[in-house]
C-alpha cells in the first residue's frame, strides 16, 4: 500500500514576543514561576501590526513551496485550519492562494480549497482530508497543502491571556512522504461540550478548569478507541508523543494519564509495585468518588518515580521545546509539538527512521484524535531546513504598554485612534495592507 503522510513542514511565528516571567507576571502581581514552572511557558508570539492569519499562513506556505521547488500546479488542494477566521463565507485558503499567486507563475484555479473548523483539532482534520483524498486516488499525482494558522488571543484579563500565541504551520501531504507516514488506524473521543467557544465573537468564552478536564477525558477515550483498532499501546512503543499543547503544563497532565493507561497490566506496573503498589481498579471500590480519590493519590506517587520521570524526559519533554517559547497556536499547536520533537532528535543525532510517534490532537467543543506515525528516511533533512530558531531569536520584545497597543490593534471591535507603527520591518513576505471596497482584507508581497 502506498504510504501517505507529511512530506514537508514550515513554521512561521508572529514577529513579536511577550516575555511572561519578566513582563507579564510583574504587571499581574504573580510569581514568575507560575508561568515558567506552572504553565511551562517563557514567551508568547504575537503578530505585528501588518500580520494576521493570512500573512502568517501564506508566508509559511511560501517558505515551503520555495524550499521544495513547487509551482502552483503541483498542488491540488489547499485546506486551511483556523479558529481565528474573519469571514463566515469566504475561506482563508482563497486569501492565501491569492497571496501566493502574486509571486508564482501560474495559479491554483484547479485546486480544491476549503476551511476546516473544529477548534484546535481542525489542523489534524485537514491532514485527514488530504490523506483520504490521496488514498481515494483523486489527487492526480498532486500534493495537498495544509495550513494551520491562528492568532490565539484572549480578552484582556481572561485567565487564558497568559497562554496566547500567534503563528502558522504549513504542511505538504503527499504519497511516499519524506517526514512521517500516517497510520490508517485512528481513535476518537468526541462529545458535545461547552468548555471553550466563540459564538460570533472574536475572543473565546472559556471555562478554563473545565476545559482541562474535558481535554483529558476526550484524550483518554481517543486512546482507548485507537487501541481498539490498532494495538494495546506500551510506553516504549513510541519515540515521542506530541500532544496538542495549549500550554506545556496541560501536556504534563496528559503525559501522566497516558503513561498510567499504557503500563496497566504490563511488566512496568509489576516493576513499580514494590514502590507504589498496583493501580487502583474501579471494581475494588464502592463508589466512583472513592476510586477517583485513590487514582489521584496513585498518580501523585507515579509521577515521582524515576521510571516515569525518565520516560517523560525522553518522550514528552522534547515535544514542548518550541511551545514554551511561542504559546498556544491553536490549530498549529500539535504540529509544533511534532516539529519540536523531530528538531530535538536532529540536534541530538538520534536516528529516527522507522521509529513511531503517537500523536494526540484536541479541539475544544470537544474532540480528541489519536493516530500513530512512522518516521521516514527524509525526516532529518526536512527538519534541518527549518529556520524557526532564527525567527524566534529575532522577535521584537514588547514592553507592557506596547503589548496593550498590539492587543488593541488586533481586536476587531476596537478603534485604535493613533496610527500605530509596526515594530519590525517586513522583508520578503506578505503583509496586510488594509480593506477593499467589500470590506475584504488586502495583502501585498514586500520584497
Ligand atoms: N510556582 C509553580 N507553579 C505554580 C505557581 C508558582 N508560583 N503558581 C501557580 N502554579 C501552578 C498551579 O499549581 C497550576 O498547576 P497545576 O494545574 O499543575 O496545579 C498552574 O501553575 C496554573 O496555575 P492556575 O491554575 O492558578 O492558573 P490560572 O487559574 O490562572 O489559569 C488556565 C490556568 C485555566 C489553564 C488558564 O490559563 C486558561 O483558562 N487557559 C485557557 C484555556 C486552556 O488553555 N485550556 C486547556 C485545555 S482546552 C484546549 O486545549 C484547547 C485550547 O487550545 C484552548
Amino acid at each position: 500500500m502506498t504510504a501517505v503522510g507529511i512530506d514537508a513542514i514550515e513554521i512561521w511565528s508572529g514577529k513579536l514576543k511577550l516575555d511572561l516571567p519578566n513582563t507579564f507576571a510583574p504587571v499581574k502581581g504573580d510569581d514568575p514561576e507560575k508561568y515558567t514552572k506552572g504553565l511551562g511557558l517563557e514567551d508568547s508570539s504575537f503578530p505585528d501590526t501588518y500580520e494576521d492569519i493570512v500573512t502568517m499562513g501564506a508566508n509559511a506556505a511560501k517558505q515551503l513551496m520555495d524550499r521544495k521547488g513547487l509551482k502552483p500546479s503541483d498542488i491540488g488542494r489547499i485546506d486551511v485550519a483556523t479558529e481565528s477566521a474573519f469571514d463566515h463565507s469566504k475561506p482563508v485558503s482563497t486569501y492565501i492562494a491569492g497571496c501566493l499567486e502574486q509571486v508564482y507563475d501560474g495559479d491554483f484555479r484547479h485546486a480544491n480549497k476549503g476551511e476546516r473548523k473544529f477548534a484546535c483539532v481542525a489542523g489534524t482534520q485537514s491532514i485527514d482530508d488530504a490523506y483520504n483524498w490521496i488514498k481515494a486516488g483523486r489527487n492526480r499525482g498532486r500534493a495537498a497543502l495544509v495550513v494551520a494558522t491562528d492568532t490565539a488571543l484572549y480578552a484582556r484579563g481572561d485567565p487564558g491571556e497568559a497562554t496566547q500565541g500567534a503563528g502558522a504551520v504549513a504542511m505538504l501531504i503527499t504519497e511516499e512522504p519524506s517526514i512521517v507516514e500516517l497510520s490508517t488506524e485512528q481513535g476518537y473521543g468526541s462529545m458535545d461540550e461547552t468548555d471553550f467557544l466563540k459564538p460570533n465573537q472574536q475572543f473565546p468564552s472559556v471555562d478554563g478548569k473545565r476545559s482541562m478536564q474535558v481535554y483529558l477525558a476526550r484524550m483518554r477515550e481517543a486512546l482507548e478507541d485507537f487501541e481498539s483498532v490498532a494495538w494495546d499501546t506500551h510506553p516504549e512503543d513510541f519515540e515521542y508523543i506530541p500532544f496538542h499543547t495549549p500550554f506545556p503544563g496541560m501536556v504534563r497532565k496528559a503525559g501522566l494519564l497516558g503513561f498510567r493507561h499504557m503500563i496497566r497490566d504490563t511488566e512496568i506496573e509489576d516493576e513499580l509495585e514494590p514502590e507504589i503498589g498496583r493501580q487502583p481498579r474501579e471494581t475494588d471500590f464502592e463508589s466512583r468518588e472513592a476510586f477517583e480519590e485513590a487514582i489521584r493519590a496513585h498518580m501523585d506517587e507515579l509521577k515521582r518515580t524515576d521510571r516515569y520521570q525518565s520516560w517523560y524526559a525522553d518522550t514528552i519533554a522534547p515535544t514542548l521545546e518550541l511551545s514554551r517559547r511561542v504559546g498556544n497556536w491553536y490549530t498549529g499547536s500539535v504540529h509544533i509539538a511534532r516539529a519540536s520533537a523531530l528538531r530535538h532528535a536532529a540536534a541530538n543525532g538520534t536516528d529516527l527512521v522507522g521509529q513511531k510517534l503517537l500523536v494526540g490532537s484536541y479541539g475544544s467543543g470537544a474532540q480528541a484524535e489519536i493516530h500513530a506515525e512512522t518516521v521516514r528516511d527524509g525526516w532529518k533533512e526536512e527538519i534541518e531546513g527549518l529556520n524557526i530558531d532564527d525567527q524566534l531569536e529575532s522577535r521584537y520584545d514588547l514592553t507592557w504598554s506596547e503589548y496593550e497597543l498590539v492587543h488593541d490593534v488586533h481586536e476587531y471591535d476596537k478603534e485604535t485612534d493613533i496610527d500605530v507603527e509596526e515594530f519590525t520591518q517586513p522583508s520578503g513576505e506578505f503583509v496586510f495592507t488594509g480593506w477593499g471596497r467589500m470590506n475584504e482584507r488586502r495583502y501585498d508581497y514586500v520584497e
